[in-house]
């Protein structure tokens, strides 16, 4: 290949990928985006291959074809719940990438120490963070914070003995020193993100996503290769700013984040309220209500995804609209469920028209002029303490306004709290009823009693 079409080729892969995003940014252009990205990274492929530097091409089609298994495999295996753990596990993979390679660089002699030394720490970060981030997901480890004794101390002690034997090793390059770095570099990951726990960990993620970033652009510059400078700037970047949208969804900082503690169980139930009365409906009785309403506001959460109920919602929605005539819309809090656009996707992956589908600050106040507000496994989302408690976890996190509408629906399978821990003094509100059960099989209920209703 002429020397001068590497870098002109990477450049055109870096410009797809930018294009890519771009489509990503609506749903009605991301499976072209989609399609966009994947052509990008053929075209980095293909250029990386007939490199002059490359030579090993039997080690690359191994590695390529096993990746490949890999990647498809878990695309088809994984459910849209579990995302959150998938991505975690391949930034700590594309951490630990750039792990390999600044060792690799080391051992055959390159000079370019700061650089390496640079993808070498962010990566060894991401990669031990990333691992903690899936396990806690993942539920392997308490999704809690863990919070111990001089913790802070500990981690500030690390990042300086980090930043001195970084100091040692460019003015005396020695291989154990680096060996050293990686150890030091694993070690503080781990112990950064065991403090986070709860409602955090998708943001942490979106930070270490970013880490990888940088990670991949400190090597970038070490390897002289422009696509690793283009693509880790575009991910580090795109990290940065995913981890901005979300913390002030959430009204936090990212400070506060970081430095973690919060997402412990907190018991902010008193006996008075544990004493007081919730009111328990049927699927019938919803359907009997919502069939007679003018205005229904669907409110998923988290608990709609686990249940998979986005198809049968579907259905509810067409039946309300059809059957009955009865304006439905869908409220999607910006950190409903566990990702950014959890719900979303889900929608999007049962038919149900964007038009229908409105942000909170959109819809917000439709609420007080609807009948009825259809929670359907959501919980912190709607919770008013985010308010009015300022000692509580959430407080300051905009909520959606569901209990100004007549009547509200929770369906949910009992009165446990949702990721943050807190209970929702909602639930034994006077115009809230309890639809007891999962998400799929109450709104099934439903469905059917509105069919059979209207025969
Ligand atoms: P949560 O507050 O976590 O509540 C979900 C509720 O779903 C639970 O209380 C649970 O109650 C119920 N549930 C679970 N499985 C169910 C099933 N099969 N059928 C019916 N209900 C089921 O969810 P949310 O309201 O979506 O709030 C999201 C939380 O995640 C917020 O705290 C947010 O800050 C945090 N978070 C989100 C993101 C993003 S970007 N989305 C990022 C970081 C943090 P039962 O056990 O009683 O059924």
């Amino acid at each position: 290949m002429q020397s001068w079409l590497i870098p002109f080729s990477y450049l055109l892969a870096g410009i797809f990928f930018i294009l890519a995003i771009r489509s990503l940014s609506s749903p009605y252009t991301a499976h072209r985006g989609n399609i966009i990205g994947m052509f990008g990274m053929l075209i980095a492929i293909i250029t990386t291959i007939c490199s002059p530097l490359v030579d090993k091409y039997l080690y690359i089609l191994v590695a390529i074809t096993c990746g490949g298994i890999i990647g498809i495999f878990f695309a088809f295996k994984v459910r849209i719940a579990s995302l959150p753990q998938m991505i975690a596990v391949f930034n700590g993979l594309g951490g630990l990438a750039a792990v390999f390679i600044s060792l690799s660089e080391i051992i055959n002699g390159s000079h370019a120490y700061f650089d390496i030394s640079i993808g070498l720490i962010i990566g060894a970060l991401a990669f031990s963070g990333s691992m903690i981030a899936f396990a806690k997901l993942q539920e392997l480890l308490p999704s809690g914070a863990f919070v111990f004794r001089y913790q802070q101390q500990i981690n500030l002690f690390l990042l300086l003995t980090l930043i001195t034997l970084c100091i040692i090793f460019l003015l005396t390059p020695q291989i154990n020193l680096f060996y050293w770095l990686t150890a030091i570099a694993i070690i503080l990951g781990f112990l950064l993100v065991l403090p986070i726990g709860g409602a955090d960990m998708p943001v942490v993620i979106s930070v270490l996503n970013s880490y990888t970033g940088w990670a991949a652009v400190g090597i970038g510059f070490s390897l002289n290769n422009i696509l690793l400078i283009i693509t880790g700037s575009l991910v580090g970047a795109g990290g940065a700013i995913l981890s901005y949208i979300m913390v002030k969804a959430m009204n936090r900082s990212l400070t506060n984040v970081l430095l973690g503690g919060f997402g412990q169980k907190v018991n902010s139930t008193t006996s008075a309220e544990k004493n007081k009365k919730v009111n328990i409906g049927s699927a019938q009785d919803a359907a009997y209500i919502m069939e007679n309403a003018h205005k229904v506001i669907i409110v998923p959460g988290y608990g709609m995804a686990v249940a998979q109920a986005q198809y049968v919602l579907q259905k509810m929605a067409e039946d309300l609209r059809t059957l009955y005539n009865v304006d439905v819309k869908f409220a999607i809090h910006p950190v409903a469920g566990r990702m950014p656009g959890h719900m979303n996707v889900l929608l999007a992956e049962a038919n149900i028209p964007y038009e229908d589908v409105f942000a909170l600050e959109d819809i917000n106040h439709e609420f007080a002029s609807a009948d009825v507000a259809y929670v359907i496994g959501a919980n912190d989302i709607t919770n008013p303490l985010a308010k009015t408690d300022s000692s509580s976890p959430i407080y300051g996190m905009p909520i959606l306004d569901v209990e100004k509408a007549k009547i509200v629906f929770f369906v949910k399978r009992s009165l446990a709290s949702g990721y943050s821990g807190i209970e929702n003094p909602l639930f034994f509100a006077n115009n809230t009823i309890m639809l007891y059960g999962d998400a799929k099989q109450v709104t099934e209920e439903i469905v059917n009693t509105l069919e059979q209703n209207n025969l």
